[in-house]
């Protein structure tokens, strides 16, 4: 997204011509921005090329999983939801990892009948269902075991999930008689050893921590992995103040580990792929001065993104065309959803809005519409994949009659 004659574009459509055409609020995605991001993942790693899953969750849409298909990439689902939707948008079920720590019985069936490549289990009494219904269907079943390295991802404790008091993995001393166990079973074919340390990770030191914490037990085990899935994680800029993860190092580091285990790396990334291809484009409904504050209400709510209200995350917000005339105070960017938790930003040092005006609010191709909801009977809004000047409705607004 850039402005072009003070129109803020996107590859080559301006905002305010996107919302005239199709509405508000609505979620663009920018193509161009996504072939970039998968061309320079797969860079970033190209000596060891990795099996690369992209993280269904981060983003629900089945044309873009599709488009994500193309450049090969397989899919990393939580959900029988999301392992049918990987594969109706084609992904080959040989790409496709299994995480979550609450299969049931029945998603562990359909992951069998489908041959996915892996299951990755997460607790004893998971390996033990696997094995059942895997005997019942006389199979042996390709089984992954995520393990909790204890390592401090150093990103919000909301989105952490390798440290000891988070629920995902199991501890060192289960996975020890977890890879007992699996060795002594006929039905179970233990091929992985899984790890995810959480989201919007900006520093590369914990990824090293979190290789030294695998190799060392491997080290201490006799057993040939034949993947490492090392999980994603990878975090982005959302803003200038932001730094940015270091992939060279986290690549050497994995170099490093690749010299005494020669496993296949597989990884798990969502929001590096996709989180910068999209922009929320909503319409300031009403302009509202109470004391000394300063309300922009927009047409987009917290159920249209949740993330500002459920973890206090900053997306820079842009006005849809650029003028130099700056607002003295605050505003409050908030949206109409009875909650006061529906605020999107404090912004400072902003341009004067007035009603009716567009604006785009950034970075939210990942975890913005997989997150959304119907809260306050809101329809969810149109996506809208952007090439060149070309517009492809990818999903249609949501319409009061599916709600009722
Ligand atoms: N693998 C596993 C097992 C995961 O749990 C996750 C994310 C990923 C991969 C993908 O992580 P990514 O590369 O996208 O960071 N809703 C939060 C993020 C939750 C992440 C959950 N797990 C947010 O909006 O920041």
């Amino acid at each position: 997204m850039k402005y072009i004659n003070k129109k803020l574009t996107i590859e080559k459509i301006s905002v305010q011509n996107i919302a005239k055409k199709f509405g508000t609020p609505t979620y663009c995605y920018s193509y161009k921005q996504l072939s970039e991001n998968i061309n320079n993942f797969k860079d970033n790693f190209k000596s060891f090329s990795p099996l690369i899953c992209f993280a269904v969750k981060s983003n629900t849409n089945v044309n873009l999983i599709r488009e994500i298909r193309r450049f090969g990439l397989g899919a990393d689902v939580v959900s029988k939801g999301e392992m049918v939707l990987s594969l109706k948008a084609g992904i080959n079920p040989k790409k496709i990892v299994f995480s979550g720590v609450g299969k049931t019985s029945e998603e562990i069936s359909y992951a069998i009948d489908k041959k996915i490549l892996l299951i990755n289990a997460e607790s004893y009494s998971e390996i033990k269902v696997i094995e059942k219904i895997a005997k019942l269907k006389k199979k042996k079943v390709r089984v992954g075991i995520r393990l909790n390295p204890n390592t401090d991802a150093k990103t919000l404790s909301q989105i952490s999930t390798g440290k000891k008091e988070n629920k995902f993995g199991v501890n060192e001393k289960i996975f020890y008689e977890l890879l007992k166990y699996c060795k002594n079973s006929k039905n179970i074919d233990l091929k992985c050893l899984s790890v995810h340390i959480g989201s919007q990770i900006l520093d590369h030191r914990p990824y090293e921590r979190m290789l030294n914490v695998v190799n060392r037990i491997l080290n201490k085990i006799n057993y040939k992995f034949e993947f490492i899935d090392l999980g994603g994680g990878m975090g982005i800029s959302y803003s200038k103040k932001n730094k940015k993860l270091n992939y060279a190092k986290y690549n050497s580091a994995i170099k490093k580990f690749l010299k005494k285990h020669k496993s296949k790396i597989i990884f798990e990334p969502g929001r590096s792929i996709i989180g910068n291809t999209g922009a929320l484009i909503s319409k300031v409904i009403y302009i509202k001065k109470s004391g000394k504050k300063n309300f922009v209400i927009l047409d987009a709510a917290m159920n249209d993104l949740i993330r500002p209200a459920l973890y206090g995350a900053i997306h820079e917000t842009l006005p849809s065309i650029k003028l130099n005339k700056k607002f003295k105070g605050n505003y409050e960017l908030v949206g109409p959803v009875c909650e006061s938790t529906d605020k999107f930003a404090t912004l400072k040092k902003f341009q004067k809005l007035k009603e009716k005006d567009y604006i785009a609010i950034c970075d939210v191709g990942a975890y913005g519409m997989s997150l959304s909801s119907n809260y306050n009977m809101r329809p969810k809004p149109l996506e809208l994949l952007i090439k060149g000047s070309k517009t492809n409705i990818i999903r249609k607004r949501q319409k009061l009659k599916d709600l009722l």
